[in-house]
């Protein structure tokens, strides 16, 4: 039967009802994919996703509060378009497992002299970090194209030290059926430009365990979610 033959269907979505159990996304992808998509966005990344996605990133960092000496980590920094919203009186570690969009993100760090910055070659579901390492961890406009995105968010709460702040930013699947029916229908092709449309919030939060303290629409449209949660 096709996705969308039966109307329950749509209002299990709406209503978050079976949350714990169904897919988050009709598409699958692996890491060598991403890697690949990601290693051929590198050079013109910022002049798509730079402004379009930038109102987020900035009331993200708003919503953190960063305060002095806090341990943020980036969970796919990218090109490191981030970077320069942190106060230099905190220390960020960014990883991302693209060396072509890490190499953009050094050069920038280079180039703005950010010496609280590290940035490091990893997989977000293989975190190298010991439990409790960091106070903020933060993943923006990554979770919708990962393998595993609850994978992920176990490995973001395992390395958040307890009462610090998981914050996600990203479009998640729309609770509005038609709209939410054309992005389980595109995401087999957005996953090509680096994200799945189709991310199930609900779904997502109820399989990672994860209980948020505020969601909010950002962006223009506003159809990308600011997610934070405290460990
Ligand atoms: C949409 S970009 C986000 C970049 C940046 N955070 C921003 O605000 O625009 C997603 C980034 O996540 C990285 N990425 C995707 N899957 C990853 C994984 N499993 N581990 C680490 N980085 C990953 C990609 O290489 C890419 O640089």
């Amino acid at each position: 039967m096709a996705l969308f033959d039966r109307k329950a269907e749509e209002s299990e979505i709406v209503s978050g009802r079976d949350a714990a159990t169904r897919a988050l996304s009709v598409t699958a992808v692996e890491n060598d994919f991403v890697e690949g998509v990601y290693d051929k966005l590198a050079k013109v990344y910022d002049l798509i996703f730079g402004p379009t996605l930038h109102p987020g990133r900035l009331q993200a960092i708003e919503r953190m509060n960063v305060q002095p000496g806090e341990r943020v980590l980036e969970v796919g920094v990218g090109t490191g378009i981030n970077l320069s919203l942190y106060p230099d009186t905190c220390s960020v570690t960014g990883i991302d497992f693209s060396s072509s969009m890490l190499e953009k993100a050094r050069e920038r760090a280079a180039r703005k002299e950010h010496r609280h910055v590290r940035l490091l070659q990893m997989d977000a579901a293989d975190l190298k970090f010991a439990d409790g390492s960091f106070d903020i961890v933060y993943a923006p406009y990554l979770i919708s194209v990962v393998p595993d995105p609850v994978k992920v968010a176990q490995e973001m709460r395992r390395v958040c030290r307890p009462g610090g702040r998981i914050i996600f930013l990203n479009h998640f699947l729309s609770a509005n059926p038609i709209l939410s029916r054309i992005e389980r229908l595109i995401s087999p092709f957005t996953i090509h430009i680096g994200f799945k449309s189709d991310l199930d919030l609900p779904a997502f939060l109820a399989q990672s365990g994860l209980q948020p303290i505020s969601i909010e629409k950002v962006n223009v449209p506003k159809i990308w979610s600011l997610v934070t949660s405290v460990k």
